[in-house]
């Protein structure tokens, strides 16, 4: 303590101010107010000029030596804002808030606003069609709590979950913009910006109190929450992080939704992945399934549609309903009047959290007045159609005639970007401004007669009156003319060839008039605080509606997308099975030019795998992503591309696709493909979808073909609905040993030395595997692809020698007393780095070439 005061005298007294503020935001930008720039100085300035490609200069000396110092005009500063956050930077901004006029010593400055990246809202700063979260982890043993806090809506979601594995699955999921975590966090993280709270942030008592405060109960159990602990902690912190920076109430937060993992289809990180969903796997956005489903009206609709794509829900009733809804929509033709609507309400979800926040800009009330104004005739269209849930959504969206009438008298009909400099209530709104405003605007009247007068009284022809900021009103005239002014003027200003003067008459008409403007300011300012206030008293009914609005337009998305690509609705059956007449891949048939060939696929309690065999290309994978795509889709409620589909409960979706490196998170394809493996064979259920693709070519053959082999033995012990993809012919002997596995293969046919794919899944094995043909196909030299086939051919003899039995026979067999069983039984996984578990493979690998 002593050592930072003595510390802080050697600086100047705003230095001094400066770092007793800086010093409670050490991991943050502090943009501090100076005149008409935000500054930032010492190391804040050396990365701000980085970041921002703005000049690095020194202010003065403070504590012996030159300040690095770097600022940006006040006026601009959203620009620089955003650049700063999109960069993973958190800002805090100072405002003066003292008079500099009556201050002895530095001005008085008060932290105004924090912006991190889980807490934007400014409309400027966020993606439009994207969520943006905030989320906290709590773990208390092995129970892990998550909550995540949506701020431009007030969604306030809590979670709970038993291992790690499930966490990085849901935080797959929700992929928030910053993750908060207790001081003491033990858990092992994917790759999120954190930032460390205060652990008693996350104590169970202190949390519900916050949020029994925030919410106005006495308990949690209306939201379904009293029981929850770990994600109560979580929340807690949340809200408490949220006040922090927000600064301000948040009335917009009313409420905790409990997401029950029960309640939706299980899908793990990988499975998120490899489906594609919202981005590919390579990074890009095009070619997802988001990017062929989303044609929402509003950015609210698409977010909406985002969260059910990555929580497809197992409640058939609801699915139901809302493939009800897109029926009918479908039907009555009113598609587009309804896309036409809704395009016009726009955003309302996030204007509303800013209204809350008291952030709102004029545009955003006219955006809202347009809103309102749009609402009527949307619900009385609403109305006419027969379906009970559509019309329960036309009275939640409800209409709101007085404050449609409310904003239209206060708002001008084009509102300024800013309140800041006026022009936003509307004349005929309030008396008094309207007098503070004619004051103002005679005055230009005034002032051109005054001007007349005086170029009479003076006999001066080019005389004029004319005002700047600083030095206020003036009379100027040529410096050739000074002779003739008369004795009551008096000079203000010598500029180049001309003189300023004022005189009593002007500058009692200036103190006048300039009280007038700034008074209309602040009577504006006054106003639009107040018709802010009056908007919230019916924040909850407005959010109510925006989030009737939002599930409407997904819906009337799901129409659209299915009149338009052709997609039927699903069933749901009790029973045990999968019956899909001709599915297609979405993505695939909307980005190729060829036609897309459709396929079936049935599965009942007697079939439960296929196993999949074919040329490379024929569309293995293709066929088993389709039926994952399929099955994800009816459980949104969206129509599905297939003529029929009949589905059985499915509990979750596991995938095992393709080869992908995770060498940053220490793991080689290998390894990233048995994780993936051993997490399906521990997690899928009797009711889980499982794909396999290709398992096992990550290594040696042998290797590879008897996991594959034990994989799917497994699998077919659990009985999951299978889709199993291989170029191991061998394995297609399965069949014969288990009578729930079938063999289908995609056809492909010779001709005339031409390899021709017919994209048909067809029952049994494939014959051939054309794995040389595709070579030719794809440009490998005619000579290399000529020495391949003289080398299959021995390995083909070498092959015929032995009997099926020796070929079993060189499979490595691992008996019950093995040391590999004994050090497989110590390993505890959850408690294994990425790196620990590659290093326990290595040795349990040498333990059985022993
Ligand atoms: N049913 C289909 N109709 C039309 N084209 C298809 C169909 N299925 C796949 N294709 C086309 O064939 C290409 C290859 O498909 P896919 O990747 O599924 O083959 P694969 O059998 O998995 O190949 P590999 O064995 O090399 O992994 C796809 O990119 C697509 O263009
Ligand atoms: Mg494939």
């Amino acid at each position: 303590m002593t050592d930072d005061f003595q510390d802080l005298s050697e600086h100047t007294p705003v230095m001094q101010q400066y770092l007793r503020i800086k010093a409670e935001y050490p991991d943050m930008l502090l943009l501090y107010r100076m005149g008409d720039f935000y500054e930032l100085f010492f190391e804040d300035a050396k990365k701000a000029s980085r970041l921002l490609d703005i000049a690095l200069t020194a202010r003065g000396r403070s504590g012996g030596q030159a300040i690095p110092m770097a600022g940006v005009p006040f006026h601009a500063v959203e620009t620089y804002l955003a650049k700063l956050v999109r960069q993973g930077e958190s800002v805090v901004i100072c405002e003066q808030v003292g008079d500099p006029a009556t201050s002895k010593g530095p001005v008085d400055r008060k932290v105004s606003r924090i912006i991190t990246p889980g807490t934007l809202t400014d409309e400027a700063l966020l993606e439009q069609r994207q969520d943006n979260l905030v989320a906290a982890v709590h773990a208390v043993e092995r129970l892990i709590g998550i909550a995540t806090l949506d701020l431009s809506s007030g969604r306030f979601t809590v979670s709970e979950v038993e291992n790690q594995g499930l966490l990085h699955s849901e935080l797959e999921r929700l992929r928030p913009a910053e993750l908060l975590i207790s001081e003491e966090n033990f858990l092992n993280l994917p790759k999120i910006p954190t930032r460390k709270q205060p652990s008693w942030y996350f104590e169970l008592p202190t949390a519900r109190r916050l949020l029994t405060q925030q919410f106005g109960t006495r308990d949690l159990a209306g939201f379904g929450c009293e029981h929850l602990t770990v994600a109560i902690g979580a929340a807690g912190c949340l809200l408490q992080y949220a006040k922090d920076t927000q600064r301000t109430q948040l009335p917009h937060l009313q409420g905790l939704h409990w997401e029950r993992r029960e309640d939706s289809i299980f899908m793990d990180v990988a499975t998120r992945r490899n489906l594609e969903l919202d981005s590919r796997i390579i990074g890009q956005r095009e070619h997802t399934l988001i990017n062929i489903l989303d044609q929402c009206a509003t950015p609210m609709g698409s977010r909406l549609l985002r969260r059910w794509l990555h929580r497809p829900l197992r409640d058939t009733r609801v699915l139901r309903t809302r493939q009800q809804c897109v029926g009918i929509l479908l039907e009555k033709t009113c598609i587009e009047s309804i896309f036409q609507q809704l395009r016009g309400i726009g955003d309302i979800e996030r204007i509303l959290a800013r209204i809350a926040l008291k952030s709102a800009r004029p545009r955003d009330l006219g955006q809202l007045r347009t809103a309102l104004g749009l609402l009527p005739d949307l619900r009385q269209q609403l109305l006419r159609l027969d379906n009970p849930h559509i019309r329960a959504l036309a009275q939640q969206i409800g209409h709101f005639p007085e404050m449609y009438a409310l904003l239209n008298r206060a708002i001008v009909t084009t509102p300024p970007v800013l309140t800041r400099d006026g022009g936003v209530i509307a004349t005929g709104y309030d008396t008094e401004l309207d007098e503070l405003r004619s004051l103002s605007e005679n005055a230009t009247k005034y002032l051109l007669e005054l001007e007349n007068r005086e170029k009479s009284r003076t006999g001066i022809a080019n005389l004029k009156v004319g005002y700047n900021k600083i030095h206020g009103f003036y009379i100027e005239l040529s410096r050739v003319h000074a002779d003739k002014v008369p004795a009551d003027y008096q000079r203000r200003q010598t500029l180049k060839g001309v003189e300023r003067y004022i005189t009593a008459e002007l500058k009692n008409f200036e103190d006048k008039i300039l009280s007038a403007r700034e008074r209309a300011l602040s009577r504006e300012k006054y106003l639009y605080d107040q018709l802010l206030d009056k908007l919230l008293e019916s924040l909850k009914l407005l959010q109510a509606s925006s989030a009737a609005l939002a599930e409407l337009d997904v819906l009337n998305n799901f129409a659209e997308r299915a009149d338009t690509l052709k997609y039927y609705p699903p069933e749901f059956t009790e029973k045990e099975f999968i019956d899909i007449v001709e599915g297609r891949h979405p993505v695939v048939e909307a980005v190729q030019d060829i036609p897309f060939i459709p396929n079936d696929l049935k599965f009942d309690s007697n079939i439960r795998m296929l196993l999949i065999t074919g040329a490379n290309m024929s569309g293995k994978s293709s066929f088993m992503r389709q039926i994952a795509l399929i099955i994800l889709l009816a459980h949104i409620g969206s129509f599905v591309p297939a003529q029929q589909a009949i589905i059985g409960p499915i509990d979750g979706i596991f995938t095992r696709i393709g080869a992908s490196d995770d060498l940053a998170g220490g793991r080689s394809t290998f390894m990233v493909e048995m994780t993936e493996t051993a997490n399906i064979l521990h997690n899928a259920t009797r009711n889980s979808l499982v794909l396999m693709d290709e398992v096992g070519r990550g290594t040696s053959t042998f290797d590879g073909l008897s996991l594959a082999w034990a994989c799917a033995e497994q699998l077919a012990k659990i009985g999951a609905y299978t889709l199993f993809a291989t170029h191991y012919f061998e394995l297609t002997r399965l069949p014969d040993i288990c009578q729930s596995i079938a063999n289908v293969h995609l056809e492909a046919i010779e001709q005339d030395d031409k390899l021709i794919f017919m994209h048909t899944v067809k029952n049994g094995p494939a014959s051939q595997s054309y794995g040389l043909q595709v070579a030719l196909l794809a440009g490998v030299p005619k000579n290399v692809v000529n020495q391949a086939r003289l080398r299959l051919q021995q390995l083909e003899a070498q092959r015929l020698k032995m009997t099926p039995q020796q070929v079993e026979l060189t499979l490595p067999v691992v008996s019950a007393t093995s040391p590999v069983i004994s050090a497989l039984q110590k390993i505890v996984p959850d408690n294994l780095t990425p790196k620990q578990a590659l290093e326990i493979l290595y040795q349990l690998k040498s333990l059985v070439d022993k």
